[in-house]
């Protein structure tokens, strides 16, 4: 399938840790995602929003299994040297358990190997478990954007080089 073409060996995907395996997105994958994506998230991508995007040569999806339950995931697109995060998450009963830190390490690598020098997001304000999160992980906060969701939030404007 696509998105297993991308997989190389230098990547280290698939990479079991523990119970878990960090892995490509799998199509089987999406219905846990879409089902995360709006429990956790105020304005969450639908499943067909999210199957676009999957879609699209520029994005990548790595995910975190237990078994077959999906417990984390991050999607981010590349546009050249740019690595932008689409979204990430980490099911509620696996927080706190330094997967959303280790998940950012993988997608670093993939990022970085395919030509990316720096990652880039946006976070809600409100979002200090995010916040802390990149901070932990030398991101930068360069800037504020107001209103930058539909319920009118402030986001934080998220860097790192890689
Ligand atoms: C933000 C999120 C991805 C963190 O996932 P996680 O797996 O719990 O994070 P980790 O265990 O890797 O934590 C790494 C560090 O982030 C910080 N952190 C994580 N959750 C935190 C919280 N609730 N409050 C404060 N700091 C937090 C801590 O510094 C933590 O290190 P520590 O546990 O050694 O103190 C998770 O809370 C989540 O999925 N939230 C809902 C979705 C979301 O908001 N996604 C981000 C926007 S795209």
């Amino acid at each position: 399938m696509f998105w297993r073409k991308r997989s190389r060996h230098q990547d280290g995907v698939p990479l079991r840790e523990g119970p878990f395996i960090y892995d490509w997105f799998k199509l089987r994958d999406l219905p846990q995602i879409a089902r995360m994506e709006a429990k956790y998230f105020p304005e969450p991508y639908s499943f067909w929003t999210l199957l676009g995007l999957i879609l699209r040569p520029s994005t990548y999806y790595l995910v975190i299994r237990q078994k077959n339950m999906v417990v984390a995931y991050i999607g981010f697109r590349l546009f050249e040297k740019a690595a932008h995060t689409i979204s990430t998450c980490v099911h509620h009963d696996f927080r706190r358990r330094g997967l959303a830190r280790k998940l950012q390490l993988v997608a670093n690598r993939v990022a970085i190997n395919r030509g990316a020098r720096w990652f880039t997001g946006e976070v809600r304000v409100s979002n200090l478990a995010q916040l802390e999160h990149l901070k932990q992980m030398g991101w930068l906060q360069i800037g504020r954007c107001p209103c930058f969701f539909k319920d009118g939030e402030d986001i934080i404007v998220v860097w790192k080089w890689l």
